[in-house]
């Protein structure tokens, strides 16, 4: 298929597998264990369904968001994604790039495999960084120096990897450190040329923020070690908000209560996050989660949904349940597996014209004006969703 008659995500995401080697299809696909929650996170925003309303002018529908003093020409942004250009050589750039042409957020991690100030170069002026807090305080200081010296202004921390996840997938793969040449990598080099090329001349991709200190590492524990603490306290938290004097948000966020707290410690937002189902398989899914958070901090935080957005519909359907923007993480991968800096753009395309046609479908002019009200409540009960729900009304329990 070629890329423009990829309709949807998920074509794109077909497009990317065969392109490119199966280790590293997994690489990004996959989630955390039995995978319950990355199907989950998609198929619960499937759940929420919206009543559109009719006689209303959509001839100009606005699909900008103002977040931290920035308006973005769509209420979406690039996920943070740890070593993508093993997934695609360039990846990283790439996707920069896009998001600076576009004027949507780019997000880049902690974990990327081009360094920070290479990617705020790329990003000019829409880049943020997201920080892994590292069980050294002296690796986590040096990268809020560089972000900082770099020219970022948004600092993402992230909550929810108190320990790596557990991927099946990756360890059926054997994915280890070092990297081992083993006959299935050798098999999917053959079989994918252009990858392999590819690779050949952007080079061994690492994570490049660590480059020097992961030279030694000689197992996943000391890259671990390097990149994540399970020390990571509220403490912590405080100590970082005293210390990055910009915009600060946390993201991993699923409890309530935990969003209360970052409340009262002074960060500006929150990302209510999954990791797309790579951490955990018995959590919630993000959209279930939101409400519940929405009530709660929703008139003191900036409130950010990721995990499952593959649809412009589920960029509407996060805005219903309380979310002020999203971010996807995957949707961004599959494009530029798909088809480099033409398959980013064409990703980037199907979000924003399905977003605008469900805002018009709907009968709401502007993403801003989208609002609870827009949830249906036919099946449900207000605030309630989700197959577990329905089928438990079907069975009239
Ligand atoms: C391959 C991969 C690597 C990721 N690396 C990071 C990372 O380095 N830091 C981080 O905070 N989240 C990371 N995430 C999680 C994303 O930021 C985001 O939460 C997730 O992709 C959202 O789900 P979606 O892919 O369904 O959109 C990663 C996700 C994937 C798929």
């Amino acid at each position: 298929m070629g890329l423009e008659r990829a309709a949807s995500i998920d074509d794109l995401r077909l497009r990317a597998r065969r392109r490119i080697p199966r280790f590293a299809v997994d690489l990004v696909d996959g989630g955390a264990e039995d995978e319950r929650n990355r199907r989950c996170n998609v198929e619960a925003l499937q759940e929420i369904e919206l009543t559109p309303r009719y006689m209303v002018d959509v001839s100009n529908v606005d699909t900008r968001a103002t977040l931290f003093g920035q308006t973005y020409d769509a209420p979406f942004g690039m996920a943070p994604i740890g070593m993508l250009n093993a997934f695609w050589p360039d990846a990283d750039r790439t996707l920069a790039r896009l998001c600076k042409r576009r004027n949507i957020p780019y997000v880049a991690s902690s974990a990327a495999s081009t360094t920070l100030e290479s990617l705020a170069e790329a990003a000019d002026g829409n880049g943020w960084f997201q920080l892994y807090v590292s069980s050294d305080a002296d690796v986590t200081e040096g990268l809020i120096a560089r972000a900082e010296a770099a020219g970022y202004t948004t600092l993402m921390v992230t909550a929810d990897v108190p320990a790596a996840g557990k991927r099946d997938r990756d360890i059926r793969n054997r994915l280890a450190v070092p990297f081992r040449i083993t006959p299935e990598v050798v098999a999917g080099l053959i079989a994918h040329p252009r990858w392999s090329l590819e690779t050949l001349i952007h080079g061994k991709p690492n994570i490049a923020n660590y480059a020097d200190l992961l030279q030694s590492a000689t197992s996943y524990a000391d890259v671990q070690k390097t990149l994540i603490t399970p020390g990571f306290t509220w403490e912590g938290l405080k100590r970082l908000r005293a210390r990055w004097h910009g915009t600060l948000l946390v993201k991993g966020i699923l409890h309530p209560q935990d969003a209360v707290t970052c409340a009262d410690l002074g960060c500006d937002g929150l990302v209510v996050s999954n990791h797309g189902g790579r951490q955990v398989a018995f959590g919630p899914a993000t959209i279930d989660a939101l409400p519940a958070i929405a009530e709660a901090v929703g008139e003191r935080l900036t409130l950010i949904l990721d995990s499952g957005i593959r649809r412009g519909a589920d960029i509407v359907r996060a805005r219903a349940c309380g979310a002020d923007f999203v971010l996807a993480g995957r949707a961004f991968a599959y494009g530029v597996g798909a088809g480099g800096k033409a398959g980013a753009g064409r990703a980037t395309d199907i979000l924003q014209l399905e977003l605008a046609r469900a805002l018009g479908q709907l009968g709401v002019p502007a993403f801003g004006e989208v609002g609870p009200s827009a949830r249906s409540t036919f099946r449900h009960g207000p605030g309630q969703h989700g197959p577990r729900v329905s089928a438990a009304l079907r069975d009239g329990g």
